[in-house]
């Protein structure tokens, strides 16, 4: 019987196969089927992947995409199929039992590992005796009623509500402690260990902290933890900071890639209201925030909203030079979310509807249903890709590399795990040459809380990490300014 090989994050499956199926047919037996959001009926090229050996001459739709694809490609022999990168990879490590190496965990019979984000707070229970993950809770930040990104929560706290943000936050965490607890058949009186990772904002805040120091320049940070503190009641471990703007969030995201145990050299991104850029060379950690507003997000979009049923989360172009789009849950459209606005913008620059300098002759570009851009979503697109993309130059000019020299791009967050890379490179997000060496890394703050939850050894390898860095500041930077002016037009 013939046989196909399988490659995916760097492990080879052998699958035999009888007749002449469609790749994706043989890859769903395996439960590694590539997404369709055009339903494989060849429209969308979402479902690329490499493939040689017995397999049909590319088709009408596979020429046009320019690559072998999963709906299309009839396997015919012995042949060898390349997937692109798993999406889930690190959360199918942090959603699982994280026994199996030498647990050295915090005290108790049960920790929480927590993500305190600007946006969104997330926690999971692990029982310490063996790691086993117990439960697990999530709710938007209430702080967010406040203000939504850090500069505005600062404002907030120093205008005398800094005791309002502390609590408000510690009885957030603590109520996802009690979700997460309930769900587990858990005493929260058992639980006597938490890691947080969150930004450096965020840990100010969480602990009554004033941010007077991150309020102005030189915005050096009085106080990067990187200790143990008694908080809500309990031990919690707050890990170290790496700057007033390159939080714990990164330095956990980083332990969690584990790119600083490589020879190699790595980028690191964290999109969001912040992107914040850490890249690995040669034994230094270089790091860097940037302000890419909250269009990434869908926020300040005219018709942006989060990832919620009816959001397009992926368009295309139809072979006559039409939009196409899926939707969250197969939902009518009610707007768009991040991952759908990047694809969104990458057709209309296909497309010829946008130019290379942003401008677009008509004053609403439909993308399904009534959804639709407006040439102001697009000028917030622009101002945020120029900020990221120049933020990955400014970091890379500093090592003196260029793109091509970096190994490995690690995406962190939820953004990044719904990317589409291809679209992020076709509207000058990331650079071209690192599209195929990207790894998407899902929560990877959460992963890395938990990882020092369970085993203490870790402490001495996210100090160490804190310890390699080095803060590149882009703000009045000529080469971040120069590098932005630049990317502020789409490839
Ligand atoms: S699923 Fe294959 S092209 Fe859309």
């Amino acid at each position: 019987m013939p046989e196909l090989i399988i490659r995916r994050d760097g492990e080879e499956t052998r699958v035999a196969f009888e007749g002449t199926p469609l790749l994706n047919e043989v890859l769903a037996r395996e439960g590694l089927a590539l997404a369709q959001p055009c339903g494989g009926r060849g429209r969308c090229g979402k479902c690329r992947a490499e493939l040689s050996g017995a397999v049909s001459p590319p088709n009408e739709a596979e020429v046009r995409f320019g690559s072998r694809l999963a709906c299309q490609a009839v396997l015919l022999g012995d042949c060898k199929a390349t997937l692109p990168v798993s999406r889930q990879m690190e959360q199918i490590q942090m959603d699982g039992d994280l026994a199996g190496g030498v647990l050295r965990p915090m005290p108790g019979k049960y920790g929480a590992a927590v993500d305190l984000g600007t946006t969104t707070l997330a926690l999971k229970l692990y029982r310490l005796s063996d790691g086993r993950l117990m439960g697990s809770a999530g709710k938007p930040n209430p702080q967010g009623q406040t203000a939504a990104d850090v500069m505005g929560r600062i404002g907030a706290a120093l205008a005398g509500g800094l005791p309002r943000l502390e609590r408000q936050v510690q009885q957030a965490i603590l109520g996802l402690l009690e979700t997460a607890c309930r769900e587990a058949g858990v005493p929260v009186s058992d639980v006597e260990s938490m890691v947080v990772a969150g930004n450096t904002t965020m840990l100010y805040l969480l602990t009554g902290t004033s941010p007077l120091s991150l309020s102005r320049a030189p915005f050096d940070a009085e106080d990067l933890f990187g200790r143990t503190v008694p908080l809500m009641g309990r031990q919690v471990y707050l890990p170290p900071c790496m700057d007033a703007f390159v939080g714990a969030d990164i330095t956990c995201a980083v332990l969690a890639s584990g790119i600083c145990q490589k020879e190699q050299t790595a980028l690191l991104i964290d999109v969001g209201t912040n992107g914040e850029i850490a890249l690995w060379k040669d034994g230094a950690l270089l790091v860097s925030s940037t302000a890419a507003g909250p269009a990434f997000e869908g926020a300040g979009i005219h018709m942006g909203c989060g990832s919620v049923a009816g959001a397009v989360d992926s368009v295309w172009v139809t072979a006559d030079g039409r939009l196409e789009a899926h939707t969250i849950s197969g939902a009518p459209a009610v707007g768009v979310c991040g991952s759908g606005l990047i694809d969104a913008v990458a057709c209309l620059l296909k497309t010829g509807q946008v130019d290379e300098t942003g401008a677009s002759a008509r004053p609403k570009m439909t993308l399904s249903g009534s959804v639709h851009l407006v040439p102001q979503d697009i000028r917030s697109i622009q101002l945020a890709k120029a900020a990221i993309a120049a933020g990955i130059e400014t970091l890379l000019r500093e090592a003196g590399i260029g793109a091509d020299e970096v190994t490995e791009l690690c995406l962190a967050g939820g953004f990044g795990s719904h990317l589409d890379v291809n679209s992020a490179a076709d509207i000058g997000l990331i650079p071209r040459e690192l599209t195929g060496r990207v790894r998407v890394l899902g929560n990877a703050s959460l992963a890395g809380a938990a990882a020092l939850l369970t085993d203490t050894a870790q402490v001495s390898e996210v100090n160490r990490i804190a310890s390699l860095s080095r803060h590149v500041a882009l703000g009045g930077n000529p080469r971040f300014n120069e590098a932005y002016m630049e990317h502020m037009l789409f490839p």
